[in-house]
């Protein structure tokens, strides 16, 4: 039996969402690059969920949709009021909100296709008023209302802070969502399909693939990213950091991937948009440190920065606090999970792989007296 670990190299499913081949990554087989540089995110998510663009009439639509079901239930606000905020991670405290979700939608457990659209719709609609209320909540502050004239991204950093955001941070943030909205069959996709090939319902499988990114070698690594430069707080001080870290033996984090060779194709624009927002904020040392740091171990380890990497500097020159850097991920790419539902329900079977069983055989049993 060949046993690759962490299933390297292995073809587990087809999937017509989104493809990585010769270090170009492709949403339903349009270049990642045309989309980054064009598409709303609300775009993004219909040719996920369709496997085609919308028409001006569809996409207007959609949008209206998606802006009529931003709000969340009170209940589930009094909940995260209730948390002890200082310890909480806001991970933690998104797993949980969308998982108390599906108690309060009478469709939870209807397993029809319709149904698990509109579940799909009224998901990808409330996670952003779930993180921005916690992120409010903990500050002492109340959580703010959705406004129905506000596109996807604008509605995300209106709620967050409360004022309508300028134009260059919604063009920002929408990018950032497109970027991350898809990854073929990254851990978490792949744990929302294991968990709803079981015939499990769309807010299991969302839960589930919540806390697959919440780890540091997945989406968590964002925010590891600008833990490390506010560490090394200064240019000059990069390298020697580096250094130490590497002498060590620990990751750095932010670079390297499973799929990608000669680089990630997503890095190219947030790095184009970490230089402009720290030019704007006058905070260039962190764009500089990146770039410093990027060099050094794309020469000395060959691994290429990945899109965790300038997403850190991007969303820290938008005023976003650090720990909120993976719910933000997990906002945008529920898209993708929730594309990857439907096409895992449209053509299922159970996902049960084998274990090649190294442990001790032929054991004679002790009874418990004897041992
Ligand atoms: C993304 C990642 C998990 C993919 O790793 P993988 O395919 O499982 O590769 P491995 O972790 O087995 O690493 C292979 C080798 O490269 C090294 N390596 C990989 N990523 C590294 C990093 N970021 N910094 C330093 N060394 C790294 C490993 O130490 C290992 O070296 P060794 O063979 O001498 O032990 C890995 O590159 C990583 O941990 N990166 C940092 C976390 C991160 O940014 N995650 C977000 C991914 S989008």
């Amino acid at each position: 039996m060949s046993n690759p670990k962490g299933l390297e190299g292995i073809v587990a499913t087809e999937s017509s969402i989104s493809s990585i081949i010769d270090d170009k990554l492709t949403y339903v087989g349009y270049d990642i690059d045309d989309l980054a540089e064009n598409s709303s995110f609300e775009e993004i998510i219909y040719l996920l969920w369709n496997q085609k663009l919308p028409t001006k009439s569809e996409l207007d639509s959609f949008k209206q949709e998606l802006a009529d079901n931003m709000n969340v239930p009170q209940e589930i606000i009094d909940h995260l009021k209730s948390y002890d905020l200082k310890t909480v991670h806001p991970m933690a405290a998104v797993r949980t909100a969308v998982s108390m979700l599906g108690l309060y939608d009478e469709e939870a457990d209807v397993m029809e296709e319709d149904a698990n659209r509109r579940k799909a719709l009224r998901l990808q609609a409330k996670i952003p008023t779930i993180v921005t209320a916690f992120a409010r909540i903990r500050k002492g502050e109340e959580p703010v209302s959705p406004k129905n004239d506000l596109g996807f991204a604008a509605n995300f950093l209106y709620m967050l802070k409360g004022k309508d955001p300028v134009d260059i941070e919604v063009e920002a943030f929408n990018k950032a969502l497109v970027l991350h909205a898809d990854h073929e069959l990254n851990a978490s996709t792949f744990t929302a399909r294991v968990c709803v090939a079981t015939l499990s319902d769309v807010y299991s499988g969302v839960t589930a693939a919540i806390g697959a990114l919440k780890g540091p070698l997945h989406g968590g690594a964002n925010e590891r990213v600008m833990k490390m430069l506010t560490e090394i707080g200064d240019e000059d001080q990069a390298i020697d950091y580096i250094k130490e870290k590497l002498a060590n033996k620990e990751k750095i984090m932010g670079m390297g991937h499973r799929v990608y060779q000669n680089g990630d194709p997503r890095a190219k624009h947030l790095r184009e948009m970490s230089k402009q927002l720290t030019e704007i904020t006058g905070e260039s040392k962190w764009y500089n440190m990146s770039v410093k740091i990027e060099d050094y171990i794309t020469s000395e380890k060959g691994l290429p920065a990945n899109v965790d990497f300038y997403s850190a500097s991007v969303y820290h020159s938008l005023g976003i606090d650090h720990d909120l850097f993976t719910p933000i991920f997990a906002v945008s790419r529920v898209s993708g999970w929730l594309a990857h539902i439907l096409e895992q329900f449209a053509n299922n079977r159970l996902i049960r792989p084998r274990a090649e069983y190294v442990g001790p055989s032929k054991q004679a049993y002790t009874p418990i007296n004897e041992r």
